[in-house]
């Protein structure tokens, strides 16, 4: 007998998972895991991570290989199997209902019960109890609608665990937190590891494998290339495993010229919106971005920045304000008219706006360009040109396919981003609205995304980057605001000088600067009256 404690809790041993395409996503992969430890599990877009946690969760079926949990082997057909043998699954799209509060969604499937009725009191207790002794802190009484996306986050751990998953799996769980969340986040799972848990992590941002992770699997190609004790290997190691050559992890801003001395490309003013039940969503936002600069957003989700897209690309119209690009006014104009005036935009959320899931890759690839040469030739398309211009896409944004006539719904989630970022970067646009270009995506296609935007700078375009990621937003704009509740609260002409836990402050609400201060400094009058001057005066 070995001695349980190399016993690893988990082993996944020989996993083969074919997909009917004939797709293979896991290739012999020998995954370990030991009880206790936060095992970070790394790899390019398409590597086959969330593959082989769906195997793990009984959410897909793999061709070969077995599973021991606990030194048991198992098999496991359904996430009830899962469950039972203490595994739980925290999605990066949250499977909550809307309608119903914390705790009634933390004891959903495991009701407590008085008689025949529904037992809230208990629920309450039950989640009250569960929330404290992991340090998740959550209002069990709030609806899960109201509640930020940190909480939901929680309140999905909460769930796992009152299931009794001690071995809990997270996949990209800090892609849509502030930095503030993502530190209440680390610390809790810090506790859990602490408590005996063991905590499975996906992640394409380094950083935080360095920070919370004991081990690190790397995978490539649907293959392990190994796993490393994280204290003994730099981030830059972990890269060049992933991707198997050198890549530049420092974010490097444009050297944008000089403010005044480059046209104004992209210019909102006084934008207003208000949601369908009333509430003012966009607050007189007024922006300006230049030629060769990036201006970026930062802020939590939903304090306005998809509404603002969404106006400035023609998606949804204003209820008050302008928009004109390169002084043309833009206001009102259809996403096509607004397009063929030399805006670009990349959407945060790409199944919905970025692609044709059921098309093709090549469909997607030219589809903004149906009546343009030379894909098209007169009333028809030129097939040959629409293969060649694909292959040539496909190459140079390295996207992970079998073949062009391959479906956007077969690829990863990353390559289906870069399938959206290569469309929009090869017409030479004016300007871009990137909304979260590079969530969820690996580290070697990030770097291109960034060269790309810096490229497109150089060339003149204007940028405008809406980011949750604030090393992102931080190392790659010129110039930065912050949304809040539908306002821009801060803005500093020197993205280089702000720090984290400042931008945090204004993420939260906890502070905000004059709003005449803001206006002025942004639409470029502050060079010819310092700020401070223009409050005492105006005071
Ligand atoms: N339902 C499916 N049918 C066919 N192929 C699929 C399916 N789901 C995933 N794939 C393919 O399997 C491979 C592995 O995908 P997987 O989602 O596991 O990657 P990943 O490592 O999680 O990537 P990402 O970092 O982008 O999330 C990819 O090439 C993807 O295109
Ligand atoms: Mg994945």
């Amino acid at each position: 007998m070995v001695a349980r404690e190399e016993t690893p809790i988990l082993a996944m041993i020989g996993i083969t998972k074919v997909y009917p395409n004939g797709l293979v996503a896991n290739s012999k992969v020998d995954f370990q895991v030991q009880r206790g430890e936060i095992h970070a599990l790394v790899g390019e877009n398409g590597a086959g991570k969330t593959t082989l946690m769906k195997v793990l969760f009984g959410l897909e079926k793999a061709d070969e290989g077995d599973i021991f949990i606990r030194g048991q082997k198992v098999k496991i057909s359904s996430p009830h199997d899962a469950i039972r043998h203490g595994v739980g699954m925290v999605h990066q799209h949250f499977m909550l209902a809307p309608s119903l509060t914390v705790a009634e969604n933390i004891v959903l499937g495991a009701e407590p019960r008085r008689g025949l009725w529904f037992d809230r009191k208990k629920a309450e207790e039950i989640s009250r109890s569960l929330s404290e002794e992991y340090g998740l802190h959550v209002d069990v009484r709030a609806p899960i609608k109201d509640v930020p996306v940190g909480v939901k986050q929680k309140v999905e751990i909460l769930k796992a665990l009152l299931r009794g998953s001690d071995i809990l799996v997270l996949d990209e769980p800090t892609a849509v937190l502030t930095p503030q969340e993502t530190g209440e986040l680390f610390l809790a799972l810090k506790a859990l590891k602490e408590k005996g848990h063991t905590i499975i992590f996906i992640s394409h941002k380094l950083r935080e494998v360095k920070e919370l992770s004991d081990r690190v699997t790397v995978m490539r190609g649907g293959r392990v290339v190994g796993t490393r004790k994280t204290a003994e290997i730099s981030s830059e190691e972990i890269s060049r495993m992933m991707v198997g050559r050198d890549v530049e992890l420092r974010i490097s801003r444009p050297t944008a010229a000089s403010g005044k001395a480059k046209k104004v490309v992209l210019l909102a003013k006084n934008l207003q919106k208000y949601s369908r039940d009333g509430k003012e969503v966009l607050k007189k936002v007024s922006l300006q971005v230049r030629s060769g600069e990036i201006l970026g957003i930062a802020g939590v989700e939903g304090n306005g920045q998809v509404e603002l897209v969404e106006v400035l690309c023609g998606l949804s119209p204003a209820d008050g304000g302008q928009v004109f690009i390169a002084g043309k006014d833009a206001t009102g104009k259809s996403p096509g008219d607004i397009r063929n005036m030399g805006v670009s935009h990349i959407p945060q959320d790409r199944m919905i706006y970025g692609v044709a899931a059921e098309a093709s890759i090549e469909e997607n690839l030219v589809s903004t360009r149906y009546r343009t040469s030379p894909v098209s030739r007169g009333i028809s398309l030129d097939l040959k040109a629409i293969r060649q211009i694909s292959r040539h896409l496909i190459e140079r944004f390295t996207i992970k396919a079998t073949s062009p006539s391959q479906s956007v719904s077969t690829l990863s989630g990353g390559n289906i981003q870069k399938v959206v970022v290569a469309r929009e970067f090869s017409t030479n646009p004016q300007v871009i609205i990137a909304d979260q270009p590079t969530r969820g995506i690996d580290v070697g296609a990030t770097e291109a995304i960034h060269r790309y935007l810096v490229e497109a700078t150089e060339k003149g375009a204007a940028v405008l980057l809406v980011s949750a990621d604030l090393a992102e937003v931080m190392g790659l704009s010129n110039r930065l605001c912050v949304m809040y509740e539908g306002e821009i609260v801060a803005f500093f002409p020197e993205a280089s000088e702000v720090t984290e836990e400042e931008l945090g402050l204004y993420m939260l609400g906890l502070k905000r600067q004059d709003p005449r201060e803001i206006e002025a400094a942004m639409m470029g009058e502050a060079e010819s009256r310092p700020a401070s001057e223009a409050e005492t005066g105006e005071g």
